[in-house]
């Protein structure tokens, strides 16, 4: 019997994921394994679920996250594709718990498909996360097409040129992804160290962080909300293409119709 059974709220929660992996796969943003969700869902749980017996042995997150003492979480699991991810979440993704000494994790259900490798780096985040009083549940990891292509020009990687070019492409932009895109190096997929620079970007005030030359990480309150950012960041990236491949380069909105745009809808920068 799958965990989810009689537990309508975990159950929604872990399915909104499903349909996220869904869309991440028909916009070719998740080639093979390509890409990573996790969700907090502590308040889910119940003293039930905090009785059920672990299915694995506690394995180190390779952190010590002393924030998530007595946390849970849905994870993708490693090498495991979105597109699997859509229909079963539950045969290629994990329900794990934070052991007691916060360095290690073990999972409860419903098989023993091992988390995603990029564990550190979503732990790390939701670790900063609940020390800084956020109410943001999720993070999503992704190889959108048009992003990562942009991350492969030097000029587009200084601090909020891609965060102003992509907001000037069409006004939703900056309404619904009003800090922008941080910008992280280049660093080796899974590392501690990606996950030590992802965190500084998030704590430089961006909910959404490049990966240069592999992908983006974004932060929600829920996955459909992280999903949501890095859709309009790429979409205006595709309208950015588009015009170039249309011979111009597109004068973005002015100044002007900037400003209007962060007074009404009452934003920050
Ligand atoms: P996983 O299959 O381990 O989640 O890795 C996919 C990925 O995109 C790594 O950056
Ligand atoms: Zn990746």
């Amino acid at each position: 019997m799958s965990i989810l059974e009689n537990r309508p709220a975990l159950s929604a929660e872990v399915y909104k994921v499903a349909e996220v992996a869904g869309y991440l796969w028909e916009k070719g943003w998740a080639e093979r394994n390509g890409g990573n969700i996790t969700v907090n869902i502590t308040e889910y749980v119940d003293d039930a679920m905090r009785a059920m017996p672990a299915i694995t042995k506690p394995m180190p997150i390779g952190a010590t996250l002393p924030n998530l003492k007595g946390c849970w979480f849905y994870c993708k699991g490693t090498n495991r594709r979105m597109r699997d991810l859509a229909r079963r979440p539950m045969e290629n993704g994990s329900i794990i718990r934070i052991c007691d000494d916060c360095s290690n994790y073990e999972i409860v259900a419903d098989e023993p498909v091992k988390p995603t490798s990029e564990l550190p780096s979503h732990l790390s985040v939701h670790n900063y996360l609940i020390g800084k009083g956020s109410n943001y549940k999720a993070s999503v990891h992704t190889h959108p097409i048009q992003l990562v292509a942009m991350s492969h020009n030097p000029m587009f990687l200084k601090k909020d040129v891609l965060s102003h070019l992509l907001w000037s492409m069409i006004p939703e932009t900056k309404a619904f992804c009003p800090r922008g895109l941080g910008i992280v190096p280049y660093m080796l997929p899974s590392s501690v160290e990606l996950a030590e620079e992802t965190i500084k970007a998030i704590d430089d005030n961006y909910d959404v962080v490049m990966w240069e030359k592999h992908g983006v990480f974004a932060v929600g309150d829920d996955v459909m909300e992280a999903f949501d950012m890095v859709d309009v960041l790429n979409k205006s990236a595709i309208i950015y293409r588009d015009a170039r491949a249309m011979g111009f380069i597109p004068d973005g909105m002015t100044p002007e119709q900037m400003q209007e745009i962060s007074t009404v809808f009452n934003l920050p920068k």
